[in-house]
């Protein structure tokens, strides 16, 4: 098998290499060989490589900053993605895409699955919305892997900044209000290995199994660290300065998942301890 990466330096492009290196003929690309808001040079990367699957996880993904950058987001995220599925459609390979849980406005007392109606609140939301649909309008063979609250050894994360500020002895105010589950971008890679190779089709969730609030992930992360939570409190969302809204809860529904591959994620926790064994104190991954 043939694998075209884009954004294969970002948080998950990383994985995503790791994850098939060996098992395939991969190509990972960064942003300066491939621009995928240039059709032309989509065009002949898919042509130049002729992947079996191009697996796109380059995005614009700075929530907040998105506010004020909408226009760059949606360049990146809408036109990139059907820059990409145009390619993959004419040269027929197959599209393995990410979305997110920020497509939904958090109104759900249950798990969204992967049928249940959008309304993104953000702009990084509704660019990676529109996405999804410019992935359908192009008809292009397709995986979709909706996910959330991602952490791994690839780039800057939640848990590095907590930890990294709770070094630094700073006070640490943190949303309780917002629910979902951390996902580690390693069970992402492997879950995405596993559908291609259970030959998954059209939109699926993967996310870490159970549920927490961003709060309840950093006293987790500091009392596994041996760090004081004394300097850790509760914030409700409306006290924070975030200018990008978000979803009160957006768990993601792992049933299908399940059902095609027959195996879950396992608990967010477990892999919180996994990442964490991996970091130095620094917080620099070894
Ligand atoms: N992180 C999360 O919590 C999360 C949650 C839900 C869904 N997702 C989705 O998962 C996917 C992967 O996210 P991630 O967290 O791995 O993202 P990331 O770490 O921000 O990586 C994105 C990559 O895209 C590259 N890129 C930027 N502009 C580009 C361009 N014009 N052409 C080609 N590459 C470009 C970036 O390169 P530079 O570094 O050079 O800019 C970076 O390597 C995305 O679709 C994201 O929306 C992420």
């Amino acid at each position: 098998m043939r694998l075209l990466i884009t954004g294969g330096h970002g948080l998950l492009g990383g994985e995503i290499e790791a994850a098939f290196r060996g098992r395939a003929e991969v190509r990972a690309t960064d942003r300066e060989e491939w621009d995928v808001t240039d059709p032309a040079a989509c065009r002949r990367e898919v042509e130049g490589f002729r992947p079996d699957a191009v697996i796109h996880c380059a995005a614009y993904t700075a929530v907040d900053r998105a506010e004020r950058e909408a226009e760059i987001a949606h360049l990146l995220n809408v036109d990139g993605t059907r820059n990409v599925a145009r390619a993959c459609r004419e040269r027929g390979a197959l599209m393995v895409a990410f979305g997110t849980d920020y497509i939904f406005d958090g109104a759900s007392s249950r798990p969204y699955r992967e049928e249940d109606p959008a309304n993104p609140l953000s702009v990084y939301g509704k660019t990676k919305w529109a996405a999804e649909q410019a992935l359908r309008e192009e008809r292009v063979d397709h995986l979709l892997v909706r996910t959330q609250w991602m952490f791994g050894p690839g780039g800057g994360n939640f848990i590095r900044t907590i930890l990294g500020k709770a070094r630094q002895g700073e006070t640490l105010r943190v949303v309780s209000d917002q629910v979902g589950c951390p996902t580690y971008s390693r069970d992402l890679a492997g879950a995405v290995r596993t559908l291609l190779e259970a030959g998954a089709r059209g939109t699926v969730h993967f996310s870490g199994e159970g549920e927490t609030s961003w709060f309840g992930l950093a006293r987790n992360v500091l009392e596994r660290c041996g760090l004081p939570t004394g300097s850790l409190f509760a914030a409700r969302t409306r006290d924070l300065p975030y200018p990008a809204p978000r979803p009160a809860y957006s768990v993601l529904s792992k049933e299908k998942y399940h059902a095609i591959t027959g195996s879950f994620p396992r608990p967010w926790e477990e892999a919180v301890g996994e990442y964490l064994g991996m970091i130095r104190p620094e917080g620099g991954a070894r």
